[in-house]
C-alpha cells in the first residue's frame, strides 16, 4: 500500500512526482510532424539523466512473463491504449498519443500522462480526449478521506459511459510511494459506496483509459503494446494523488499542467 507516514516523506514524493511532470513539460514541444517515438525517448533520457538527475521506473521494467521494457516513456499513439514502446516511426499530421513517463527520485516513485496532438486534431480525437481528462478528473474529485473506491470507479465510467465511449477493464490505477504497483487497484469503473475505504496518507494513480469505440484491447505481439481490438481510437490521461485529511492533493504538477476543468475549478 503506497503511503506517506511523515512531512518528510511527502516532500520527497512531491519532488518525485513533479519531477515526472516537468519531463512532460520537456518534451511537449517537441511533439511534432516527423519525430520519431524513439527519438522522443532519447530526449526524455537524456533530460531526466543529465538535468533532472533522476532514474527511469520504466527502463528494464519486466514483471513475470513480461519481457523488459526499453524506453523512459511509453508512447501510445491513436488506436494503441497504453504501453506502447517507442520506435522509429515518425508521428503525422493527425496522430494523438499518449506520453507516460514513471521516475524514481530518493527512492520515491512520481507517475503520470498526458495526450498530445500532432497537427491537424479530428474532432472524434479532441472530443475523446477531452472527456478522458475529465474523467480523470471526475475521479480525483471524490478522492478524500472516507470515500470508497467504487466512488471513483463509478464517477469515471459514468462519465465516458454517458459520452458514448468505453472503460478498459484489463489496466487499473495503482498504489504507489516506494514501489511503482502497489495495492490498491484502482478501477475505472464500479458501483458507488463499495471497495475499499479512502484514509488519509494513501498515494496512489487514477489513470482512465477510455476507447471511442468497445472497450475491449489486444496485446501486439511485442508483448508490452495494448491495442483496442476493433482499432478505434483510444486515449489516457494519468495523475499521481495524495489523499490528504480533507480530500486530495494532485502531486504530478509541473509550470505546464494543464488546468482543472472548469467542474472543478468553479468548485473551489
Ligand atoms: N506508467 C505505467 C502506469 O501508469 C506503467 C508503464 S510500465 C512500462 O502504470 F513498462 F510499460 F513502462
Ligand atoms: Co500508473
Ligand atoms: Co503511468
Amino acid at each position: 500500500m503506497g503511503i506517506i507516514t511523515s512531512q518528510r516523506d511527502l516532500d520527497k514524493m512531491r519532488s518525485a512526482c513533479q519531477n515526472a511532470a516537468k519531463i512532460l513539460d520537456f518534451i511537449t514541444p517537441y511533439v511534432r510532424v516527423g519525430i520519431t517515438t524513439a527519438k522522443l525517448n532519447q530526449l526524455c533520457l537524456e533530460y531526466l539523466t543529465d538535468e533532472l538527475k533522476v532514474k527511469s521506473a520504466t527502463l528494464g521494467y519486466a514483471p513475470p512473463g513480461y519481457p523488459p521494457f526499453p524506453g523512459v516513456i511509453c508512447t501510445s499513439i491513436n488506436h494503441q491504449i497504453c504501453h506502447g514502446i517507442p520506435n522509429n516511426r515518425e508521428l503525422k499530421n493527425g496522430d494523438s498519443l499518449n506520453i507516460d513517463v514513471t521516475i524514481i527520485k530518493d527512492g520515491w516513485f512520481g507517475d503520470t500522462s498526458r495526450m498530445f496532438h500532432v497537427g491537424d486534431q479530428s474532432i472524434l480525437s479532441k472530443r475523446l480526449s477531452q472527456i478522458t481528462y475529465e474523467c480523470m478528473w471526475k475521479g480525483i474529485e471524490k478522492v478524500r478521506p472516507g470515500s470508497k473506491l467504487g466512488d471513483i470507479g463509478f464517477a469515471i465510467q459514468n462519465h465516458a459511459e454517458n459520452s458514448g465511449f468505453s472503460v478498459v477493464r484489463e489496466f487499473c490505477g495503482h498504489g504507489i510511494g516506494l514501489n511503482f504497483h502497489e495495492s490498491p487497484q484502482i478501477l475505472h469503473y464500479g458501483k458507488p459506496g463499495t471497495g475499499e475505504i479512502l484514509s488519509s496518507g494513501m498515494l496512489f494513480t487514477i489513470e482512465p483509459m477510455i476507447n471511442a469505440g468497445q472497450k475491449n484491447i489486444k496485446y501486439l505481439p511485442d508483448k508490452w503494446t495494448i491495442v483496442t481490438k476493433d482499432r478505434s481510437l483510444s486515449a489516457q490521461w494519468e495523475h499521481t494523488i495524495y489523499v490528504t485529511k480533507t480530500g486530495y492533493e494532485v502531486l504530478t504538477t509541473s509550470p505546464n499542467t494543464p488546468l482543472p476543468p472548469d467542474f472543478i475549478r468553479n468548485s473551489n
